[in-house]
Order: structure tokens, then sequence, then C-alpha cells
């Protein structure tokens, strides 16, 4: 019988990928296994340990802060700012963005993060997830690091990854070359790599959108959507748990498209660009899928904030390009 791989090993295994390798991505990567560890052992107890409910804050953006929104946030962030790979951590539960160590002079990456993605499912015990992303500080080491630091196109992550508290615990992260996914056996307290190379099947039979938006989403969007409604024998089915990771994870194993639209209220929609859609946007192109805005390519956008949202279209690709097509015909026929 063959050796399962714990998430340690993979780790050590695969830096060899990384050119003048010093360690401290492994470091990082470790660093986050661990960290993924504490919240769910917090998450599984939460009915248990009187941390359910709202916490009586709200985040930057004027939203309710869950209690299990703000434990996942200074757990990452104790964790992360103790380690010496870190300069700077982005968070969604933080207005500004955290400078580690000497005004982040020392260490050489920048994290984004959501710790605790879901949050509204969090009190009916649905499944809950944390997405982040890692980036080379462009700042050179040794000086504060800038706002630029934190604004890098999706295109630059080195890693990407999320980890999906559900039936089973799963830690879900590529480098680059590929998407390998790691369940956590409880009773040892391991991640053990359970999914390699993890890959978008071309086209799915499930579409994802809060069904509430479609009459104020673009044209596209519309057009889109009653084309899966009228889709008869194609077997399409309507799939929405309202956490991004668990909707994005079982589109990824199953074959399927998200959709997060802007609105005629929300013209750039809910999601936010930095720590919500280009991690896993990187991950769906690692998969063999795609992710876009209105526009086009997510990956490439510049962010011009933080907290920016946009819309968001992630899964196999033959269904975004459907997508696409759907644009292409609004703009000639309006
Ligand atoms: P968060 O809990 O980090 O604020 O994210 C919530 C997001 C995302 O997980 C989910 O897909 C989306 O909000 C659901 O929004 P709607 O309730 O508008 O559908
Ligand atoms: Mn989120
Ligand atoms: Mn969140």
């Amino acid at each position: 019988m063959s050796k399962a791989i714990t998430l340690q090993e993979f780790i050590m295994d695969t830096q060899a990928q990384f050119p003048f390798v010093s360690g401290q991505l492994t470091r990082l990567l470790t660093d986050i296994g661990v960290a993924a560890k504490i919240v769910n052992h917090q998450v599984n107890r939460a009915g248990l340990a009187g941390i359910l409910g709202a916490s009586g804050s709200q985040n930057t953006h004027d939203e309710d802060q869950q209690k299990l929104d703000v434990f996942a946030d200074r757990t990452f962030m104790r964790i992360l700012t103790a380690g010496k790979s870190v300069a700077g951590i982005g968070s969604e539960e933080q207005e500004n963005y955290i400078l580690c160590g000497d005004e982040g002079r020392q260490g050489k990456y920048v994290v984004m993060i959501d710790p605790l993605d879901g949050s509204s499912n969090i009190d009916v015990n649905v499944s809950i997830g944390t997405i982040f992303s890692i980036y080379r500080r462009i700042t050179p080491l040794g000086e504060p690091l800038k706002d630029k630091d934190f604004l890098q196109p999706g295109s630059d992550q080195v890693v990407a990854g999320y980890i999906h508290y559900g039936s089973s615990t799963m830690l879900v992260y590529t480098t680059g070359s590929g998407v390998n996914g790691f369940t956590l056996d409880p009773a040892v307290g391991e991640f053990f790599l359970s999914h390699p190379q993890m890959a978008f099947p071309d086209s799915g039979t499930i579409y994802s959108i809060n069904d509430a938006l479609i009459d104020s989403s673009p044209e596209a969007v519309k057009r889109f959507i009653v084309g899966c409604r009228e889709a008869t024998g194609a077997g399409l089915k309507a799939r929405y748990i309202g956490s991004l990771v668990t909707d994005f994870h079982r589109n990824l194993i199953k074959g399927g498209i998200y959709l997060y639209p802007s609105t005629t209220s929300n013209g750039q929609g809910k999601l936010r660009l930095t720590y919500e859609c280009n991690p896993l946007a990187f991950i769906a192109q690692q998969a063999g899928g795609t992710a876009e805005d209105n526009a086009g390519d997510i990956l490439t956008k510049q962010p011009k904030h933080l907290h920016e949202r946009s819309p968001f279209y992630v899964g196999s690709v033959n269904m975004v390009h459907g997508l696409r097509s759907c644009w292409l015909d609004t703009e000639k026929t309006g």
C-alpha cells in the first residue's frame, strides 16, 4: 500500500519548482495549513462554543461581522504576522492593510485574505470557507511596503488557495503548476493529498447565481440564464449555496459556471476583486477553467483599491465562453 502524502510533505517536495527558493514560501504555506486547522476546529464546535451569531461590530463594508469572521481574521493575522515570510496582509475584515514587522520592510510576500467566506451561512450550519492569495512584494526588501504591493493584478499571483469547511475540510491550492486538493483527517490532525491535479470539466450542467439578481443584471447575463433555462435536454441544473468557496468547489469538481453579476444598484457587483475573485480565478485557470468580469479576463484587471468590487463569472471554459458570446451578441444587437 502506498503511503499517503501529507500537505507538509507535498509543500516540501514541490518547493524546488520555485527559482531561488529561500524557504519563506514553504514556511508561509505551512503557516496557512496550521491556521486552517485552528479555524476548522472553531468552525466545527461553533454551536457549542457560544461563537455563533453577530459580534456586534461591522467591517469596512458596513456588513455585520460574525464572531467567526472576527476569530478567523485574528487567527490568520496572528499566525501570518508571527512568521518571517509575510511583509503585509490585506483582509476583508480590516479597512487598511496590515504591515508586518518593521513597517513591512522584511518578508518577501504579501497576502490577501477573506478569512471567513459565506458568513451568512455560519448560523445555519452550511459550508463556509477561507480564500487566500499570495504575491511577491514589489517594493525592494528593506523599504516599507506601499499601496502598489497590495494592488497587483491577479496574473501576478504566486499562490492562490481556499479552505472549504464542508462535510469534510479541504485545503485546495495552486502555485502555478496545477491545482491540488488536501482533505483534513480530523483523527490525525493532518491534511492528506486527496485530489491531485484537479481539473475543471470543459463543460458542466450547473449554473450558480442568486436568482433575485437576474432581473437587474446586464442583458448578456439575462440572455445566458434564459439560454440555460431553455436548454431542455441538456440537463442543466441551478445550484446556489451562497458561500462562494462552496459553490466554486462544487463546480470545479462537477463542471459548471458561477455568476455574481453587476446590477443596476451595484454597478460592480458584490464580490471583492483582490481576495475573492482573483484567487479563485487563478485556481480556475490552473485547473483548465477560466474567469471573467464584464469586459473579459479578470486576471489582467489592475486593482485600484484594496476592497474594490468586481462582477465575477468563473467556471468551465465552454460555459464562460458561452456567456462571452452573449456579451458579444448584446453589443451587436443592443
Ligand atoms: P463574505 O461572507 O466573505 O462577506 O462573502 C459572502 C459572499 C460570497 O460568499 C457569496 O457567494 C455571496 O456573498 C452571496 O451573496 P448573496 O447573498 O448576495 O447571493
Ligand atoms: Mn467572501
Ligand atoms: Mn468574508
